[in-house]
């Protein structure tokens, strides 16, 4: 093996993802199995500037993939985003001699890694968000589990919406990506999916949807809104207001973020992370880790930030065509 560099760090930065520690966790043991001392970062940039790390052995990552968020904590570092924070996390690596590092974010935190690559620290990114809203890769690590979360969410709320015959307005995370909205939508049988990447009638894609629905004999109805659409009391005031059926919001906010990761969000974060350290020993750096086409791939981050998201139009349009 070409093992270029002696010294990796780890870190977890923006909003935490469940599956998180599972990339940890495979860093971890794939760097220390090829031969790597491996530092762990905390809080993300914050921990380059403020010099908090942890060394890492095997057994340090033991009994972690069942937890949620990160053990290695996150934060957002504005401070990092400017020249000096960045120096001040280069001067760092290379007072403890961290060569290579993988960085487990979303796009903002990529942006970061390639900042830092280009200073001569060799970053891997690996995607890490509940929004699934990183262009050059079909998967995040968490997405899985937010959707599931969400999902459970939305049925226990399908319970009390049908005993009262309400309606429920339920928004759900997505600031500007409609993935979890209408996936969750879908798997619950929602009236309505509101994302932000299709403009939204609310008379006919909202409350002729509900009338509709109701002429023939639905009593109770859950419509479903990305966080990126927003404005969950208004919709429910304004449905209430124009149809007189009684309407509730409920805002899901973080409960998504947290819990126990599923099975498929562990096993990709372990796929991912695996495949980051193989990247750094190879001598590559500036790459970021994608699942593209039911495979682990690599693109370069700069051109990677270049791809722009596809909208599952064909599977919105199915859901609306099928919806009551
Ligand atoms: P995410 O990684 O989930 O997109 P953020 O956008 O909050 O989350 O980014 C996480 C961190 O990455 C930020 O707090 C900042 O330290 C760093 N970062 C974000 N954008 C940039 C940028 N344009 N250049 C350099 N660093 C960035
Ligand atoms: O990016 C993940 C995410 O949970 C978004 O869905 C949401 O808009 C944002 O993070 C919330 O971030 P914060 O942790 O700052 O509240």
């Amino acid at each position: 093996m070409d093992n270029k560099i002696g010294t990796i760090g780890v870190l977890t930065s923006g909003g935490d993802a469940p599956g998180m520690n599972a990339a940890v966790r495979a860093v971890v043991r794939t760097g220390i199995a090829s031969g790597l001392r491996v530092i762990g970062i905390k809080r993300g940039y914050q921990g380059l500037i403020e010099g908090a790390i942890q060394e890492m052995d095997a057994f340090s990552v033991t009994d972690i993939t069942h937890r949620g968020g990160t053990i290695l904590q996150s934060a957002r570092c504005p401070e990092f985003r400017e020249e000096e924070g960045l120096q001040k996390a280069v001067r760092f690596c290379n007072k403890v001699g961290i060569e290579g590092i993988v960085v487990i974010g979303g796009d903002g935190s990529f942006r970061g890694a390639s900042d830092l690559s280009r200073r001569g620290i060799n970053c891997v990114g690996v995607p890490g968000t509940i929004d699934n809203d990183i262009a050059c890769t079909d998967y995040t690590i968490g997405y899985d589990t937010a959707l599931n979360t969400a999902r459970d969410m939305v049925d226990r709320l399908l319970d009390t919406t049908a005993s009262h015959n309400r309606c429920t307005v339920v928004e759900v995370m997505g600031r500007g990506c409609g993935d979890i909205a209408l996936n969750v939508g879908i798997a619950c049988g929602a009236t309505a999916i509101l994302v932000p990447e299709v403009p939204v009638d609310f008379e006919t894609d909202v409350i002729e949807k509900i009338q509709d629905a109701k002429k023939m004999g639905k009593t109770h109805f859950i419509i479903i809104v990305a966080e990126g659409v927003g404005g969950a009391e208004n919709l429910a005031r304004a449905i209430e207001e124009r149809t007189g059926i009684a309407t509730r919001a409920t805002i899901l906010g973080h409960v998504q973020r947290g819990g126990t990761p599923t099975v498929r969000d562990r096993v990709m974060a372990t796929c991912m992370g695996n495949y980051a350290v193989e990247l750094l020993v190879s001598g590559k750096s500036d790459r970021v880790v994608a699942y593209k086409d039911s495979k682990i791939v690599d693109f370069d981050i700069q051109e990677a930030l270049l791809h722009r998201k596809v909208f599952a139009t064909e599977l919105y349009e199915m859901a609306q065509q099928i919806s009551l």
